[in-house]
């Protein structure tokens, strides 16, 4: 029988091909593969992921929140996003290529913050402004007869829907910079020059950049009979005929990223990784790009990169 992952694959090669593929592809997830459903899991991961980078951002600069921030790759759920605004930042900027969020997606990520808020939770991620959260609540009261812009208006939150690598932002204007597994669906074509360009607005002084990597096979986190590492099996030319340009993985590793920081005179500050599954990489008969590199390097699945 054909593997699942191999359906996925094939499927979204052919929708990648289709005009609104962004959308056709929201809805082959949402009731095919069942992957758009805000999880809990998933909820907390995130904000894990906001509360490390506001910590990024304290150590450097002794304040509680940036001022101005920017993530890339936002996605359908703007949990990190929103998070900042909590936190006090005034300005939030949400780069991507397509618009992905919408009203309900939005609804749906207040509620689950606002839940975690009156738990007693999300205190334990990042410290909540309590006005800010009292506008949380509003919004969702209000959400009914507020336009999608209102609501972003009001959380501070501007969708720069615009080429990365040519922002309209102005030099040196921008205090935390984010991503949230978004690096690795970014080939180093274009990865170099958004780097580039991140460097250009950073604020020079206390400015942060805080990345997080997850270089694990995505379509092992669907298809359970495939490990993280199934796609270093393949060269580069074969996996130019797997990959699609809807959820490309550049399978770029830790090294990579660290050569092209390296390059690009951008320094690594704070680095973190998950060391991955030495054994579960053994199984997989790797293409000679990566079984030439140390195979405890291979086997890193994640990470955290932190520039100041
Ligand atoms: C897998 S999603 C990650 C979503 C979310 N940050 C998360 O933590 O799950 C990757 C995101 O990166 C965006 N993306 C991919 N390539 C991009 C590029 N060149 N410029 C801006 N955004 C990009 C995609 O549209 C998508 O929103």
């Amino acid at each position: 029988m054909v593997k699942k992952w191999i359906l996925k694959a094939v499927v979204q090669k052919t929708i990648s091909f289709m005009p609104f593929n962004h959308r056709i592809n929201y809805f082959f997830q949402k009731y095919v593969t069942k992957g758009v459903y805000l999880s809990e899991e998933y909820f907390y991961d995130r904000l894990g992921h906001a509360r490390d980078h506001l910590n990024a951002y304290t150590r450097r600069s002794n304040e509680a929140a940036p001022n101005t921030c920017l993530e890339i790759g936002t996605g359908w759920y703007p949990i990190v996003p929103i998070s900042f605004f909590l936190a006090g930042a005034d300005r939030i900027y949400s780069v991507d290529i397509s618009f992905l969020t919408s009203k309900n997606r939005l609804l749906t990520t207040l509620i689950m913050l606002e839940a975690c808020y009156s738990k007693g939770l999300l205190s334990y991620y990042y410290q909540v402004d309590p006005d800010r959260m009292q506008k949380v609540k509003e919004l969702i009261a209000n959400i009914k007869t507020m336009t999608l812009e209102e609501v972003l208006e009001e959380l501070h939150i501007l969708y720069l829907i615009e080429d990365a690598r040519k922002l309209s932002l102005k030099d040196d204007s921008i205090d935390l910079i984010n991503s949230n597994n978004t690096f690795e669906h970014i080939y180093p074509k274009t990865l170099i020059p958004i780097l580039k360009e991140f460097k250009r607005i950073v604020k020079k002084q206390g400015g942060v950049m805080s990345h997080f990597i997850d270089m694990s096979d995505h379509f092992a986190h669907f298809d359970k009979t495939i490990n993280i590492y199934n796609f270093l099996q393949y060269s580069d030319i074969e996996w130019m005929s797997i990959d699609n340009s809807i959820q490309p993985q550049n399978r770029l590793r830790l090294y990579d990223y660290k050569k092209i920081y390296a390059d690009l005179n951008i320094p690594i500050n704070q680095e973190t990784y998950r060391a991955g599954d030495l054994e579960a990489l053994q199984t997989i008969e790797l293409d000679l790009k990566f079984s030439t590199h140390d195979l405890n390097e291979v086997a890193i699945s994640h990470c955290h990169l932190v520039s100041y």
